[in-house]
């Protein structure tokens, strides 16, 4: 009983730190970090999903953009022998708080190399490999629309054919956003919704919603298709930007 309580105290004591730790760090810069706490176990159970419908085969897996590594957590214990996990974040604090979480995770004592953190931004990775499942936690409704182009078209690159992008975005932020944000922002922010418009359109498979998560969020699945027909979505993305 005692271990226990000591074990859950541990548990609670670092998921605290962590909270601290995502709220300094999107106070610092909010449009990267895009968030004030880290994702819900809902959340994180939501995105690892098509990995828990392929229990069996070893997968190829990047994170993109995994913070304190509240869903890298929920993800490291569904890899099977043989699979690979690349996990890539832009912030240095966190890609060493998440070198530490690799280093020390009890599912990857004797499994040397199967995870590896690459403090990098994503739209410039380059690991060699292509990936089974792309699980994004990118705040794109953040960025200007060039870059969300660059980010989601190296994602479908980057994906084999057939693989699955899971990524989420907030519930509410374009009501936030008439409220408090300028016409440029908000010319700005019609240009990413358009182009992920045109990205669910031709490639979504699934939607869900995430209620027990601050913010609640959808979570959208594509596949990049087993032979590819057009080289991305474009025509309503465009009429946006112009
Ligand atoms: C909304 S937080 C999500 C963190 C974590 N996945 C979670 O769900 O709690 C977004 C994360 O993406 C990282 N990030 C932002 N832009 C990035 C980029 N271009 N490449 C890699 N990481 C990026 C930020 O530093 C931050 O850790």
């Amino acid at each position: 009983m005692n271990h226990w309580r000591t074990s859950h105290e541990r548990v609670l004591a670092q998921r605290q730190a962590e909270g601290w730790m995502f709220l300094i760090e999107a106070v610092r810069d909010m449009r990267t970090t895009g968030a004030i706490a880290p994702s819900s176990k809902a959340l994180a159970r939501t995105l690892t999903a098509p990995l828990r419908s392929q229990p069996s085969r070893p997968l190829s897996v990047l994170e993109a953009g995994a913070g304190t590594g509240a869903i890298t957590r929920a993800l490291i214990p569904l890899l099977t022998r043989g699979s690979r996990l690349d996990i890539v974040e832009a912030n240095p604090r966190f890609a060493a708080r998440l070198n530490h979480l690799v280093a020390t995770h009890p599912h990857l004592s004797d499994r040397t190399g199967q995870a590896t953190v690459h403090e990098s931004y994503v739209e410039e990775l380059d690991t060699g490999h292509r990936y089974d499942l792309i699980i994004s936690g990118l705040p794109l409704t953040n960025f200007p629309p060039h870059q969300v182009e660059r980010i989601m078209s190296r994602y479908m690159e980057l994906l084999h054919p057939g693989g699955t992008l899971a990524y989420f975005a907030y519930l509410g932020t374009r009501k936030a956003r008439a409220l408090a944000s300028s016409r440029t922002a908000l010319r700005r922010h019609a240009a990413v919704d358009a182009i992920m418009t045109d990205y669910q359109r031709a490639y979504a498979t699934g939607r869900w919603t995430v209620l027990a998560n601050l913010p609640p969020a959808h979570v959208w699945h594509l596949q990049r298709p087993l032979v590819d027909v057009v080289d991305r979505p474009s025509h309503e993305a465009d009429e946006a930007r112009r």
